[in-house]
């Protein structure tokens, strides 16, 4: 089919670059002319694994194609996809601005029948401004052409997007015509093979459907964060309990990983946007406050337990962390629990010297050049003169390493482990102190 994307950000690239590889005729569209050169160099703004070489290839087969030119890629399409971002306002609701401006260009410039798809993660009751905003711009030209729109939220993790891209758990339809469910049903058939993926409901609930997911996730872990500040008040340890209730189906094992706190461009952004849709329609979402104010706490806690180690005393000491990047596989340091943890240890004076295998970039585009930040290519690197290390994100590089040799490098033998990915025996066998999430052994 002919389709085109609009907006070249993570969903959309991702999106567009998967069509493409099943065999679609693709039409990417930015408003950003530079990264729209960029990908037609084949350079990728984002770290995604697996995505460049797929971007390459089907840009070299003629499959892909970038543009600016937004008339153009509306003439080309059977199926628009509305893919640009939907910042937080300052009051959490999501910023629409985006959408609805892609929303007016497709109605100045629709010339024959499109299913217009939302694939943005917008408020429930979007697809219905969009329409509203295509139609008006139809009528202020006075052409009569029929157009359709679908919401089809993304479920995308930054990290796998290409593999849940092309295998997809399941494809979220909301359509109110029989024609637009016609066009996506053909036009996600390549990955809708073995058995039924598709779920088709109304737009609305579609809608609800992407917030609802991830504020069931950001749920899960909340709550596994508050049940490891209680176990490391009672003397239990949360690693234990967590296996301990995740052999049970109705539970299960995924997503209930005490840490750090959840970070990145969804899960916080989407609880506070869920929150701020029920307030407008005069629900009070008690459950969704609480997710977040866990949360919040939670991304302190790495900077309570330092600070608690060493008697408060942190000013003119050195500490290392390794990971910035809000979860593994990715360079985006978006809500990530590092920033919170830099932040307050640069406020008690201390320096840190940190490593993260792809966000070096991304914290020095973030932080700037400072005197209390180094930012080192090598993870031994970041111990050297440092009191403490500490671990924030759980790349697969930080699993199993030479616990002597981080022994041997800082000044106070301790590890605090902000993801649990450590033995503790192990880390304490090698001379180390150690500090977990939840591990009765912290208090
Ligand atoms: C999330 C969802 O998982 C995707 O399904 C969704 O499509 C996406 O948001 C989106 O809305 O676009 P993502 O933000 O890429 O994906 O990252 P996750 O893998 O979900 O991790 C989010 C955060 O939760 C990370 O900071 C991670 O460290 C944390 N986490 C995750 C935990 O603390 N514990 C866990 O058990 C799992």
């Amino acid at each position: 089919m002919r389709v085109t994307i609009f907006g070249t950000g993570y969903v959309g690239l991702v999106t567009g670059t998967c069509l493409a590889e099943v065999g679609n005729d693709v039409v990417c569209v930015d408003v950003d002319a530079n990264k729209i050169a960029r990908l037609e160099r084949g350079e990728i703004p984002i770290y995604e694994p697996g995505l460049e070489p797929l971007v390459r290839a089907n840009h070299a087969s003629g499959h892909l194609r970038f543009t600016t030119d937004a008339a153009s890629a509306i003439a080309h399409a059977q199926v628009i996809f509305i893919a640009v971002g939907t910042p937080p306002d300052e009051d959490g609701s999501a910023d629409l601005s985006h959408v609805l401006t892609v929303a007016r260009t497709i109605g100045a410039n629709l010339a024959r029948h499109a299913v217009v798809v939302n694939k943005s993660t917008v408020p429930v009751g979007t697809a219905d401004a969009v329409r509203a905003a295509i139609a008006a711009e139809l009528a202020a030209r006075g052409a009569n052409v029929e157009f359709d729109v679908v919401s089809n939220p993304e479920f995308l993790k930054e990290g796998d997007a290409v593999q849940d891209c092309l295998r997809p758990d399941r494809i979220v339809i909301g359509a109110d015509s029989a024609r637009a469910i016609d066009a996506l049903r053909t036009l996600y058939a390549p990955f809708n093979r073995n058995h039924e993926r598709i779920v088709l409901m109304d737009v609305r609930s579609a809608e609800l459907t992407k917030y609802a997911a991830n504020a069931m996730l950001a749920t899960k872990i909340s709550f596994m964060n508050e049940i490891a500040n209680i176990a490391e008040q009672v003397g239990a340890d949360v690693e234990q309990v967590r296996k301990g209730i995740g052999s049970d189906p109705r539970i299960g094992y995924h997503f209930i990983y005490p840490g750090a706190g959840y970070g990145g461009s969804c899960f916080p952004k989407d609880v506070k946007a869920l929150e701020h849709t029920a307030r407008a329609h005069a629900y009070e979402p008690r459950l969704l406050s609480a997710v977040e104010a866990v949360n919040a706490a939670q991304k302190r806690k790495l900077f309570a337990l330092v600070e608690r180690h060493f008697g408060g005393a942190l000013r003119g000491r050195t500490i290392a962390v390794w990971g910035l990047a809000f979860k593994p596989n990715t360079d985006d340091m978006r809500e990530a629990p590092s920033r919170t943890l830099l932040e307050q240890l640069w406020a008690a004076g201390a320096k840190v010297r940190a490593y993260d295998p792809e966000a070096a970039g991304e914290a020095a585009r973030i932080f700037g050049e400072r005197a209390d930040l180094v930012l080192c290519d090598q993870q031994y690197a970041a111990l050297e003169g440092a009191d403490a290390l500490v671990i924030v994100t759980e790349w697969k590089a930080f699993r199993s390493p030479d616990f002597e040799r981080i022994r041997a490098s800082l000044g106070h033998a301790v590890v605090f482990d902000g993801r649990n990915i450590f033995d503790p025996k192990a880390v304490e066998g090698a001379g180390l102190a150690y500090y977990g999430i939840g591990r009765g052994r912290s208090i």
